[in-house]
């Protein structure tokens, strides 16, 4: 039982060292903040990744930028939507997750569900957007070493989705 309690101790401690660098009364070292924004980035596979172009991301954003606006019958479900939409990558080094996924629409309109996918201009493609909350890397007032995370709201666009037009 005793050992029990101490091992809740221990963890609503190091709970509580993970969120240490967390406003601006709680500067950390750089270490720290890496550690404590690793944490609050996780949960999203892809938001995981470095912020920086390898030849992998590369390869995979100009695969990207090729896909135009048309019906697909394969691929993944953000080429294969009637409202297709593409991945670009919102990077900054300041901030947690320094990786972010941007959904924009490849369509004004929308494609038929029928073979073979042509336009149709009944619909409107929609960008759907969703608020997330970041962190924020700034520093400590007179400590140039010393580091705190500050949380803000932000907007991802996560999907687009086919609309029928206003009337
Ligand atoms: C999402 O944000 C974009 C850009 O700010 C905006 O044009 C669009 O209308 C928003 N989508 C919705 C459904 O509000």
């Amino acid at each position: 039982m005793q050992s029990l309690l101490l091992l809740l101790q221990l963890w609503a401690v190091s709970l509580g060292r993970t969120q240490g660098c967390v406003g601006n009364s709680e500067c950390c070292g750089l270490r720290e903040l890496e550690r404590t924004g690793a944490w609050l980035s996780k949960g999203s596979p892809p938001e995981l990744q470095p912020c920086h172009v390898s030849p992998q991301h590369r390869t995979a954003s100009e695969e990207n930028t090729e896909l135009q606006c048309q019906g697909r019958s394969h691929g993944p479900p953000n080429s294969r939507a009637i409202s297709p939409w593409r991945y670009r990558e919102d990077c900054d080094n300041a901030r947690f997750p320094r990786r972010l996924l941007q959904a924009e629409c490849l369509c004004p309109h929308c494609v038929s569900l029928d073979p073979p996918h042509r336009l149709d201009r009944r619909g409107n493609s929609v960008q759907v957007n969703a608020s997330t909350t970041v962190y924020y890397q700034r520093q400590c007032p007179g400590r140039p070493k010393a580091f705190y995370l500050e949380p803000q709201l932000y907007s991802v666009a996560v999907a687009c989705i086919c609309v029928v037009p206003r009337s």
